[in-house]
């Protein structure tokens, strides 16, 4: 599609104030949408006081309007132009956890525009551990109103090319700051609610924060085997995280028996003239016979399987699979984050052996 010019800059995470960064900063004050590197995933930025900036962003991604966004700043204090009850659970979650992949929900201040918070009473804010996140929200003067930078259903884009494949034309800069460590979006923690809630699950974990706040609770869309339910965070209702390709989630106990049923499922789509492309573990990648296998990590390092999940379902989605079988983890730690996203992805199509 033809559109506006989205430029791109590159910045280097060790020196983020060198370069074109002012600029970058210049367009977002001034109302423009641009993509920038994060921990988590490559967030769209706009600026969180333009009503307009805010609005062009669901129209860059297809967002449904009643998705609220995440505010991003760059020192503890914004919290407090954003909220007028940072409560002191909210206090100590911020000191353990920020700058990180952390996002709390918290009762928001008069004067957010609406279309931030998709007109809820609530704001949820998030302060991000990247030097080039931190040095654009400092460059901008404000902070960013910023969801994922994908289109809207596609997986979260862990590189700059990934926004590129989705953005270009609709945003005005894309900064590559390189690929992003965690590779998962934050953990959403609902502190407006006693004990808190986690709406998502990611890279910060339950027991993380259950080790500084005693028990929180966690959303039934957030994370567990049954059906989705009714979400409070509107965003966890919507189809997400899906490639063009059908995705199957082959999960249980004992991996080498999710590896005997997935070499069984490509067996079975091959014999249908279907090419099968697998999210494979280390453990198991070299046993499949596939063409198309993608390896995000071992079993052993689960962190590194969180990383590169979004980076393995849309490289599988770009050499036209049919099917994407993924195989499964345990649900514990980061794996509930990691088993969230993927049955999204595959829109709870699970087999459980
Ligand atoms: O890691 C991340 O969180 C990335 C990076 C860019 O920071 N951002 C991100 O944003 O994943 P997004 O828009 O893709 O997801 C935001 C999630 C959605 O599920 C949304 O519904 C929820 O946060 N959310 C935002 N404001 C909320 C609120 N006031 N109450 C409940 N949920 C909220
Ligand atoms: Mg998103």
């Amino acid at each position: 599609m033809k559109g506006k010019e989205t430029k791109y800059i590159k910045i280097d995470p060790a020196d983020p104030s060198k370069g074109a960064i002012s600029e970058a900063g210049t367009i977002l004050r001034n109302g423009g949408l641009v993509a920038f590197p994060t921990e988590t995933v490559y967030g769209l930025g706009a600026n969180v006081t333009n009503s307009e900036a805010v609005a062009a962003i669901f129209k860059a991604k297809g967002r449904p309007a009643d998705n609220p966004l995440i505010v991003h700043i760059s020192d503890v204090s914004q919290v407090y132009d954003l909220s007028d009850d940072v409560t002191v659970p909210a206090q100590r979650v911020m000191e353990a956890f920020w700058p990180g992949p952390l996002t709390v929900v918290l009762s928001k201040k008069p004067g957010i525009p609406d279309g931030v918070t998709a007109g809820l009473s609530t704001v949820a804010v998030r302060m991000p551990d990247h030097p080039v996140a931190l040095e654009l929200i400092k460059a901008a003067g404000v902070p960013l109103a910023a969801p994922s930078a994908n289109t809207s259903g596609k997986p979260s884009p862990t590189t700059a090319q990934h926004v590129l494949q989705d953005l270009t034309g609709k945003i005005d800069m894309v900064v590559d700051g390189g690929a992003c460590r965690v590779g998962l979006e934050s953990t959403v923690l609902d502190l407006t609610s006693e004990p808190p809630v986690i709406l998502r699950p990611g890279g910060v974990t339950r027991d993380d924060i259950e080790g500084i706040l005693g028990r929180v609770e966690m959303e039934n869309s957030a994370g567990d085997k049954g059906s989705l339910g009714t979400p409070r965070s509107p965003g966890m209702k919507y189809t997400h995280y899906s490639p063009r390709a059908d995705v199957v989630v082959v999960t249980g106990e004992d991996y080498t028996v999710i590896f005997e049923k997935v070499a069984e499922l490509i067996a079975d789509y091959r014999a249908k003239n279907q090419k099968a492309g697998v999210l494979a573990s280390t453990e198991t990648a070299r046993g499949y016979c596939s063409d198309e296998v993608f390896t995000v990590g071992s079993r052993a390092r689960l962190e590194t399987v969180a990383q590169n999940l979004f980076y393995g379902l849309r490289y599988l989605d770009e050499e036209d699979v049919d099917v994407i079988i993924a195989e499964g983890y345990p649900e514990s730690g980061i794996g509930i984050a990691i088993m969230n996203r993927l049955k999204k992805a595959a829109g709870n199509k699970v087999i459980y052996i």
